[in-house]
């Protein structure tokens, strides 16, 4: 893939289809890899994270085939067993590929090690290293903190595990070691986070508990077992779809919008629709669905009178990914956008505060930094300008929206990270009508 583009401006409107989604992609691997007698795979996004996947579970001795079918997406079948890794196992470029592996390969009898590119090795592992420990798996890690991470797996423990971070990861790490458990493990999360490991378990016949406290606390709990099933698959990715979202929202475009279909409709994932209503965009969600106990829809956006938002605490959760280019509907708007409770954005594939400031601030528009978010002042548009994606493929994809909706063109470098989660991002944003002057 391309490692500098230049976008100029254009409005954009249409229809599209974005890859699967990269959280169930991840989890239908990793799960389906421990269904006896293997599953079938269909919609799995065929970006970069999910490769690495595949390889690393190739490398715990499971046969993976994919194959890409008619819509882009992967289709192909994984089964295990999994058994000792042969090789070091590398994770690539993801973070949700390496958090979750940690807890699969708690349950398989051997030694892991699990590692990764330059920007996953900056990449904290302790919080997965804690509730390990505490289902009494014995690992290490570089400095006790960074990949490459040892697991030595064959032996969990019931634990009941407190987790001091709303992390999808955190908690699908433990669900995962937990299928292999002695007992029942529970994980308690400060805030609900996305469900995708339970509701597959579940989906797979397996006891899955879930209670939200009154002080917005989750606890899940697991009966340990064996996953039954024949098939898994993804629906569209919300995260890459936000992209679409948010330049379909932009006052001035064309007033019919952007749809985009078979879109994966887990609250927990659609905090940017959310946000978005909030601020005066029109949504419209239709053809509505239920597919493996999660619901997938087709969602049209359409320009309104964006007013200015605050998000914190489970809104940041429910839009984690979709803040950077959240960003662009705060300069848009009358009176800006504010968030707060996001210092976990610092942990992502770059400090995605201090990048998002300093190269949205190369485009003109003004962002100030919170230890915990950022704020955006209203009544902006970008200008023209360089940024350097900092090889994070949400600040690249979000720079290229602000290309399209600014007075300018933009000239972006280490937009190759784009290929971890979105590899066809730039044709559709041709089909849109969008101007890329330039590809190197
Ligand atoms: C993910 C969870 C989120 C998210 C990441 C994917 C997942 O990370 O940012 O892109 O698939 O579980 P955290 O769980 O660390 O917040």
């Amino acid at each position: 893939m391309t490692d500098r583009v230049t976008i100029a401006p254009g409005r954009l409107a249409g229809t599209v289809s974005v890859p699967g989604d990269k959280s169930q992609s991840h989890r239908a691997l990793m799960i389906g890899a421990l269904v006896e007698g293997g599953v079938t795979l269909e919609g799995l996004a065929p970006s970069g994270d999910v490769l690495s996947t595949a390889g690393a579970l190739r490398t715990l001795g499971a046969t993976v085939e994919l194959r890409p079918a008619a819509d882009g997406n992967l289709s192909g079948r994984v089964e295990g067993p999994l058994t000792e890794a042969v090789d070091v196992i590398d994770c690539g470029n993801s973070g949700t590929g390496l958090r979750l592996l940690a807890g699969l390969v708690a349950g398989v009898p051997g030694l892991a090690v699990l590692t990764g590119d330059v920007s996953l090795r900056a990449r904290p592992v302790d919080r997965v290293m804690a509730p390990l420990r505490a289902l009494g798996v014995d690992v290490a890690a570089r400095g006790d903190r960074l990949p490459p991470l040892v697991v030595h797996g064959g032996r969990v423990r019931a634990a009941d595990y407190e987790s001091p971070v709303a992390s999808a990861q955190v908690k699908s790490c433990v669900l995962l070691a937990g299928l292999a458990a002695d007992g029942p493990v529970s994980v308690t999360s400060p805030l609900a986070s996305r469900d995708h490991t339970e509701r597959m378990l579940r989906h797979l016949g397996l006891v899955v508990t879930t209670v939200e406290h009154d002080d917005g606390r989750e606890e899940v709990r697991l009966e340990p077992g064996s996953p039954k099933g024949r098939a898994l698959g993804a629906a569209g990715d919300p995260s890459s779809a936000a992209f679409w979202f948010v330049a379909a929202a932009l006052p001035g475009g064309p007033a019919r919008g952007i749809t985009v279909h078979r879109v994966l409709l887990n609250a927990r994932r659609t905090g940017v629709l959310r946000i978005l209503r909030a601020m005066g965009a029109n949504i419209e969600i239709s053809n509505e669905i239920e597919a493996a106990g999660e619901s997938v829809g087709d969602v049209t956006v359409t320009p309104g009178d964006l007013q200015g938002a605050e998000v914190a605490g489970g809104d940041v959760v429910d839009a984690i990914d979709e803040l950077p280019v959240l960003a662009l509907a705060g300069a848009a708007s009358d009176d800006g956008l504010t968030v707060r409770d996001a210092a976990e954005l610092r942990v992502k594939e770059s400090d995605r505060i201090s990048v998002l400031a300093s190269q949205l601030g190369a485009l003109g528009l003004t962002v100030d930094e919170f230890p915990d978010g950022f704020q955006v002042p209203g009544g902006q548009r970008p200008r023209g300008g360089r940024v350097d994606a900092h090889h994070d493929h949400r600040i690249a994809m979000t720079a290229a929206i602000a290309a399209t909706f600014g007075t300018g063109e933009v000239d972006i470098t280490g937009f190759d990270a784009v290929a971890t989660s979105y590899p066809s991002f730039l044709d559709d944003l041709r089909s849109l009508g969008g101007a890329v002057v330039e590809q190197r």
